[in-house]
């Protein structure tokens, strides 16, 4: 038996190795490297961006590379001047550090040309090389260098601690993405930032090096795209093309750093209960387990939590990036419908559907906008001197209704305006006499017309493609888009009936209430108190998904197509069953101008914060004073 078995395994391996090996034609590449500086992670891609003579530095084999640093200067450097210019970069910049002294790589612009030459600076090991003044040089910053001379930039990692993101991403080469193969300790993934002295902003790249975070509603081409259901997100391959208003970031100079978590197919989800293929990201503010509100809710929770994030796209069809900027404290905005676009995009309800930005900075935030909307968009700062209110009328001394009457007070100095008491429904009654009550016109007119789009345009063909590929069986989706799609089943009304009522709301609004002015853009101004800072815990259990809330005023912006944007303006205490101890969440106001008017509002924002009368968010605990995370 022994015999006859070794006999067949010898004739086997003969006759295998009589043909020609049966080796698969194999792929193979390098995905980068991680690497430890001083304890910091860092990351460089594998596609190189320059070269230097092998020999001019000594990199230890056993480690592979070198960290350098690039210096653009013309005149000789001595080790003081050397590490003057190390203390300007670490001020200027998270990713440089002194580590990076290792080595130096000199380009002199414009010198007699000479050899390259090495010297020793201070403790570096210097490489000086000349160029004429139209070469293209390798700009200033940390490098990585290899065994055999070729230049890697440095990514600094850092940990979406707040589980903010759904992918991260590295740029490669041909201008797609590709997930970042890195991982760092602190959970959940690592996220990858370039650093910021390779990037020099110009009038054509306003954004440059700008670090954004993008919604996973949105296509990046080489990614693949979940609408927050893992379903999806196996079933479609990779986007091939990258979202148009992405696309107009990006084409201004900003690094996208990765896609970031949505409530499933952008609908409201309460954290933790209905988060049920991805878990809710943490927001930041307050105790640290206060519902992050949605469905823009992670780039939300990231642009409050990190200072190595500075914008982040979200999408606002209901509410989704005005209640997350809300509950996070930050800057968000509701554009003018139709002014930025929804190509490559998940529809929710084209009709409603809209794509704005987060930021803490007010400064950037406009800047942003500008490239965003592209030709769409004029910051004229003639400003109206009327005001319309809703929901200050509250005489109560309380912490909150102190910061919005100091709010308003300052505003209408601003403005040298006057503040009329605005009341939609009483309004609404006395100009349509006759008509419905405007609760019971436009009563869920939003969902209804939303969930019947979305189950037409999203829901329909992702049941038919993944039912065609699994065998008739469809995919899971989370109770409440399955409930919201389920209400709009049930509804007699037709889409063609909701937008026509829209449609009569909104001719009305923009005449009657919010008009188009020739001087001011908008004949009012309309500020309103969109919630009640109260803590919403992000363990509370539930009763399962609700049936749509009433006719409110968050909804005006959704049916009349005007812009709404979201400005912090303080914090007030509460007292937390998480901590034991008083805490502080974030206080805003909405401010809403006639459609198109979106440059006078952001253009607004910033004399509000070159008077003084807001400030910067900080990221952290505190929209105001900042401070570290609690966990
Ligand atoms: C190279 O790096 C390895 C690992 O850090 C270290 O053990 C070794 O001493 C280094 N060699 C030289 C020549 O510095
Ligand atoms: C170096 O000199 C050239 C020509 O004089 C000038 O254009 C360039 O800006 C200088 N570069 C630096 C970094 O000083
Ligand atoms: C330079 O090297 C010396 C000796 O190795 C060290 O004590 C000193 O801290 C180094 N200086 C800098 C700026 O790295
Ligand atoms: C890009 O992807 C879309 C959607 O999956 C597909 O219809 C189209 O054929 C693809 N185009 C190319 C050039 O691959
Ligand atoms: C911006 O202003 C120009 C010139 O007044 C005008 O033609 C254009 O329609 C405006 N664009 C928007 C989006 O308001
Ligand atoms: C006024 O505000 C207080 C707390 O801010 C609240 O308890 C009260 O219900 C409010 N009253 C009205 C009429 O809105
Ligand atoms: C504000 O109201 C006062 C008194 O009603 C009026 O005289 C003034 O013209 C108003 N100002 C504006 C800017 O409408
Ligand atoms: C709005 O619609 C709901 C059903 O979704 C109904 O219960 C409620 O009475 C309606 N409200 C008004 C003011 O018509
Ligand atoms: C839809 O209608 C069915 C039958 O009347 C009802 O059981 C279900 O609760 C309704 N669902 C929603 C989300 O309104
Ligand atoms: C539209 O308005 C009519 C009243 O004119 C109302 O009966 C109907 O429920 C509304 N439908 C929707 C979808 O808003």
């Amino acid at each position: 038996m022994i015999y006859s078995y070794d006999k067949a395994v010898l004739l086997f391996v003969t006759a295998a190795f009589s043909r020609p090996l049966p080796v698969a034609a194999y792929s193979f590449s390098t995905s980068g490297t991680t690497l430890q500086l001083n304890g910091i992670p860092y990351y460089a891609p594998p596609d190189s961006v320059g070269e230097v003579p092998r020999t001019s530095f000594q990199v230890n084999e056993s480690v592979g590379l070198l960290p350098i640093t690039i210096l653009n200067i013309n005149e000789s450097v001595a080790a003081t001047d050397v590490y003057s210019i190390a203390a300007s970069f670490s001020e200027q910049d998270d990713v440089f550090q002194d580590g990076f002294l290792q080595g130096l790589y000199v380009q002199q612009v414009n010198k007699k040309q000479t050899r390259l030459k090495t010297t020793i600076i201070g403790n570096s090991t210097t490489l000086w090389t000349t160029s004429s003044p139209g070469d293209t040089r390798l700009p200033n910053g940390p490098y990585f260098v290899s065994v055999t001379g070729r230049l890697h930039q440095a990514y600094r990692l850092y940990a979406d601690v707040q589980g903010a993101f759904s992918e991260t991403s590295i740029l490669d080469p041909d201008g797609s993405y590709s997930v970042l193969p890195a991982n760092t300790p602190g959970q959940s993934l690592a996220v990858a930032v370039p650093s910021r002295l390779y990037y020099k902003k110009t009038v054509e790249k306003p954004l440059a090096g700008v670090r954004l975070g993008v919604k996973d509603v949105f296509d990046i081409r080489g990614l693949k795209t979940s609408n927050g259901n893992r379903a999806w997100y196996h079933h479609y391959p990779a986007a091939n093309q990258t979202a148009r208003a992405v696309q107009n970031l990006i084409d201004a100079g900003a690094v996208v750093v990765g896609k970031m978590k949505t409530s499933q197919f952008a609908n409201g989800e309460s954290a933790t209960a209905d988060w049920v293929d991805y878990h809710a990201p943490f927001n930041p503010r307050g105790d640290g387990y206060q519902d992050p509100s949605s469905s823009s809710s992670g780039p939300a929770a990231g642009e409050a939590a990190y200072a190595w994030l500075d914008i982040a796209l979200g999408s606002d069809t209901g509410g989704s990036i005005r209640s997350p900027a809300q509950v996070q404290g930050i800057f968000g905005n509701r554009p003018s419908h139709c002014l930025v676009s929804l190509g490559n995009t998940m529809p929710l309800c084209p009709q409603f559907d809209t794509v704005g930005l987060f930021a803490r900075d007010p400064v950037l935030w406009a800047f942003a906008a500008g490239a965003l909307y592209g030709s769409n968009i004029n910051f004229t700062n003639t400003y109206p001197s009327k005001i319309l209110t809703v929901g200050f009328e509250n005489q109560t001394e309380t912490e909150l209704n102190s910061v919005l009457a100091r709010f308003l007070a300052d505003l209408t100095g601003f403005l040298s305006a006057n503040v009329t008491l605005f009341n939609l429904d009483e309004y609404w009654a006395t100009t349509n006499p006759g008509a419905l009550p405007l609760v019971s016109f436009l009563n869920n007119t939003y969902e209804i017309v939303s969930a019947k789009e979305q189950a037409r345009l999203v829901r329909d063909p992702f049941f038919r493609d993944y039912s065609a590929a699994h065998e008739g069986r469809l995919p899971h989706v989370n109770p409440a888009p399955l409930s919201r799609w389920a209400f709009g089943d049930n509804s007699s009304s037709t889409i063609e009936e909701g937008i026509a009522n829209k449609t009569r709301f909104m001719e009305w609004f923009n005449t009657k209430v919010l008009a188009p002015d020739a001087n001011t853009c908008s004949n009012n101004l309309l500020v309103y108190v969109p919630r009640t800072p109260e803590p919403v815990y992000r363990d509370s259990y539930r009763t399962g998904p609700q049936i749509p809330k009433a006719f409110s005023t968050s909804r005006i912006s959704v049916m009349s197509e005007t812009p709404d944007i979201v400005v912090p303006i303080g914090q007030v205490a509460y007292y937390s069953s998480v901590t034991s101890q008083i805490e502080h969440l974030p206080v805003t106001v909405d401010l809403m101008a006639a459609r198109g008017c979106d440059g006078m509002l952001f253009s607004l924002v910033q004399g509000l914060y070159d008077a003084g009368i807001i400030g910067i968010s900080r990221p952290g605990r505190s929209n105001i004073q900042g401070q570290g995370v609690l966990f």
